[in-house]
C-alpha cells in the first residue's frame, strides 16, 4: 500500500485517511478526511456539534436523513439524546453532489452519509 504527503496531511491511497489540522481548543476539530474512489461514510449524526464540510479535490456525494417523523421530537429538543425507535425509517431528504470547492453543513438534528 502507498501513500502520499500533501503538505501536512497524509493520504493512504485507497484508505480512508483522516488528519487532525487543528484540534480548537477543545472547541471544534478541524479534520482533513481522504477518501479513494467510490469510499463512503456509514450514516451518523453529529451529535450536538455542527458540521462544515468543504470539497478540497474530488467530487463528494452526501445523503441527509431526518430523524423518523414519529419519534418524540427532534434531537434538539431532547437535549441532545437521540430517538431510539429502531422500527421506523429514518426520513430522507436529499441527496447532493459537490465539486471541487463546494460546501455543506448540517446541524446536530440530521444525519447524513458520504
Ligand atoms: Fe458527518
Amino acid at each position: 500500500m502507498s501513500s502520499l504527503m500533501m503538505g501536512v496531511v497524509w493520504y493512504l491511497i485507497g484508505r480512508y485517511t483522516r488528519n487532525l489540522v487543528d484540534a480548537g481548543n477543545g472547541r471544534f476539530n478541524l479534520l482533513i478526511l481522504c477518501w479513494g474512489k467510490s469510499h463512503g461514510s456509514s450514516i451518523h449524526d453529529h451529535s450536538n456539534a455542527h458540521c462544515f464540510v468543504k470539497v478540497l479535490d474530488g467530487q463528494l456525494k452526501e445523503t441527509l436523513f431526518d430523524w423518523p417523523a414519529s419519534s418524540a421530537t427532534n434531537a434538539t429538543e431532547m437535549n441532545g439524546n437521540k430517538p431510539t425507535d429502531e422500527h421506523q425509517p429514518l426520513r430522507h431528504i436529499a441527496v447532493n453532489h459537490y465539486k471541487k470547492d463546494g460546501v455543506t453543513y448540517i446541524d446536530g438534528s440530521q444525519l447524513h452519509y458520504l
